[in-house]
């Protein structure tokens, strides 16, 4: 009788024992849940993007009179009579990406046939204004700096 008494309480002890370690871990489980959920409301929703501001090279690396297409940058250098200077490279239009067509000595859009001269001035198609210039200029090492995301009134060249 008397190990019956004392069996008995040590069963409800367990299954106490057991409640309260399932109730801890489902705590537990919705704790880290929701720390994680925060942890994601909480952290800025960024797009990082590269840097508008490109080093281009060395000016020597651009002969006099040559067009030089960066399609990653969608840019040109251009190295004229006047000096070096950045065109936007992509077209006014809807936003195609220009090529150069050296045997014509143009920039081309193939996408609606917009033209363009050397300085960016529209020749024609549907674009509805110029190539823009972009600023561009040496820094403390000598290498050309392309500011992508400034555009500059034309005619404001980088002379070497
Ligand atoms: S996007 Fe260049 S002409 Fe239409």
């Amino acid at each position: 009788m008397d190990d019956k008494k004392t069996a008995e309480p040590k069963n409800e002890l367990n299954r106490r024992t057991f409640f309260a370690q399932l109730g801890l871990g489902s705590l537990s489980i919705a704790a880290a849940g929701t720390a994680a959920f925060s942890y994601q409301f909480l952290s800025p929703n960024v797009l990082y993007e590269p840097s508008p501001i490109i080093n281009v090279g060395k000016p020597e690396s651009y002969p006099l009179n040559s067009v030089t297409e960066d399609v990653n940058s969608a840019i040109y250098v251009i190295h004229s009579q006047e000096g070096l200077f950045s065109l936007s490279a992509v077209c006014t239009h809807l936003g195609c990406l220009t090529a150069w067509k050296p045997d014509l000595g143009i920039i081309a859009c193939p996408c609606h046939g917009s033209k363009f001269r050397q300085d960016g001035t529209k020749i024609e198609g549907p674009a509805p204004k110029p190539l823009p210039w972009k600023r561009m200029w040496i820094n403390d090492d000598g290498d050309l700096m392309v500011d992508r995301s400034t555009d500059i009134p034309p005619m404001q060249f980088v002379r070497v």
